[in-house]
C-alpha cells in the first residue's frame, strides 16, 4: 500500500500557516521590513548587515543542491546539521507521546534535542565483537523490533561518532525497508566525504521516509559558519520549511559558503581531504606503537576512537603537549576511550611528541583486526 512520509508528522504542523515574509526586490527601496537604511562600519558584505537576510537561503540551495547532485527542492538549508536534528524532531514527534530510537555510543544531540521536546529516546546499543572491524555495529533487528513498538524516528549515524565505523548498506536498507510507512529514518552522513563508503542518497530516491543529513562543518572547512542541510523528498523538504523559522540563516554565511564552493574551493577541500586521511592512517599506525594505546578502531571519519589502558594519563599526557583530546563518561562501553580529531600534520606530531614524553614504545607491537 502507497504510504505518505507525513502522515507520520504531527498533524496539527501539516496545515500550519506559514509566515509571509516582506518581499525583496534588487533596485526597489525596502521600506516594509523595519530595517536601518544605514550600514554600520566594518560591513563589507554584498547584501548589508542593515539588511535581514532572505527567509530562505535559495541561492545558497541552487549551489549546494548542485554541489551534491539533487533538486533544489530536495534540500533544506539549517544552522548546521544539529539544527536539522531538531527541526525533523520537533515536525515529527509529539512531546510526551513519541519516542526516537538511536544506537549509543553515537552523537549525543539526538537524545539532546529528544529532551528539549519530552520525547523519549530508545537506546538500542551498538553491538560489541571481539573484531575490530565488527565492533559497534547496529543492532538491526533490535532496531527494527522497536520501529514495530511505535517509535517515529531511528537515527543512524554513518560513518558513526564517535566510533568511526560506518553502518553496512544492507543494514540500513532493512531497516528503512522495516521503517516505511511507521517511522522517518535520518541517515547522519556528516562524516561521509571522509569514508570510502558510497553516499546514501539512492535509498531516498526510493523511499519518501528517508532523509540525509549533511554539513560543510568538516569536509569544506566551515564549522564556524553553521551550514548544514536535510535532504529528502520534495514534499518532506517542503512541509519542514513550514516549520523552520524564517530568517535562520545569516548574510555573513550564506556570501561566505557560496565563495567557498565554487570549483577552486572545492578543489583545495578535496586536497585537504585527502591529506586528513593519510594522516589518518599514519597517526593510527603511530598511535598503536604505544604502550598505553591498547586499541584503534578503523575508521570512515576524521577522527579516531582510541583505547587506552589509562585514560586520565593519556589526556594529561597531551594536555601537557598542549593538545585536547575528547573523552565521553556517559558511554560505559567506551569509558577508557579519547576520541582524537585528526589534525594537520603537525598538530599530529605534536600530540605523538606528547605521548612520547610519557609512554614507552613497545616495538612491533601489532593489534587485532
Ligand atoms: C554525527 C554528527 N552529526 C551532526 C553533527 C553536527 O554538525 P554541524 O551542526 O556542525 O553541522 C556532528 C558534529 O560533530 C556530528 O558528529
Amino acid at each position: 500500500m502507497e504510504t505518505d512520509v507525513l502522515d507520520l508528522a504531527r498533524p496539527e504542523l501539516r496545515s500550519i500557516i506559514p509566515y509571509t515574509p516582506g518581499v525583496y526586490e534588487p533596485g526597489l527601496i525596502r521600506m516594509n521590513a523595519n530595517e536601518s537604511p544605514y550600514r554600520s562600519s566594518g560591513d563589507d558584505t554584498k547584501r548589508g548587515l542593515n539588511r535581514y537576510p532572505p527567509p530562505r537561503p535559495y541561492a545558497l540551495r541552487a549551489c549546494l543542491a548542485s554541489h551534491y547532485n539533487i533538486h533544489e527542492e530536495e534540500m533544506l538549508i539549517t544552522r548546521g546539521s544539529s539544527e536539522a536534528i531538531d527541526v525533523l524532531i520537533r515536525a515529527f514527534c509529539i512531546a510526551g507521546k513519541d519516542s526516537i530510537v538511536i544506537s549509543p555510543p553515537t552523537f549525543d544531540m539526538y537524545r539532546l534535542y529528544a529532551e528539549i521536546q519530552n520525547v523519549k529516546v530508545i537506546e538500542i546499543p551498538l553491538l560489541r565483537n571481539e573484531s575490530l572491524s565488527a565492533d559497534f555495529t547496529l543492532d538491526t533487528q533490535m532496531v527494527i523490533n522497536q520501529i514495530n513498538a511505535g517509535t517515529k524516528i531511528v537515527f543512524i549515524c554513518s560513518p558513526n561518532n564517535p566510533t568511526g565505523g560506518s553502518t553496512a548498506r544492507k543494514d540500513i536498507v532493512k531497516v528503512c525497508n522495516a521503517a516505511r510507512g511507521r517511522a522517518l529514518v535520518v541517515l547522519d552522513e556528516a562524516y561521509q566525504e571522509f569514508s570510502a563508503q558510497e553516499e546514501l542518497r539512492s535509498l531516498q530516491e526510493i523511499n519518501d521516509h528517508v532523509v540525509s543529513l549533511r554539513t560543510l562543518s568538516k569536509f569544506v572547512s566551515l564549522a564556524g559558519v553553521r551550514c548544514g542541510a536535510v535532504i529528502g523528498a520534495k514534499k518532506l523538504i517542503s512541509f519542514l520549511e513550514n516549520v523552520l523559522p524564517p530568517y535562520t540563516f545569516p548574510t555573513p554565511s550564506i556570501e561566505l559558503v557560496l565563495k567557498a564552493l565554487d570549483e577552486d574551493s572545492m578543489s583545495v577541500s578535496k586536497e585537504k581531504t585527502c591529506s586528513i586521511l593519510r594522516e589518518r592512517s599514519r597517526l593510527k599506525d603511530e598511535l598503536l606503537k604505544f604502550s598505553i594505546v591498547e586499541k584503534v578502531w578503523p575508521s570512515d571519519a576524521n577522527f579516531l576512537l582510541v583505547s587506552t589502558s589509562n585514560r586520565e594519563r593519556f589526556v594529561m599526557a597531551a594536555k601537557n603537549g598542549g593538545i585536547l583530546v575528547r573523552i565521553f563518561d556517559n558511554h560505559e562501553s567506551i569509558k577508557n576511550c579519547v576520541r582524537i580529531t585528526i589534525g594537520s600534520k603537525n598538530d599530529n606530531d605534536q600530540l605523538l611528541q606528547a605521548l612520547s614524553n610519557e609512554f614507552t614504545k613497545i616495538p612491533n607491537k601489532r593489534q587485532e583486526k
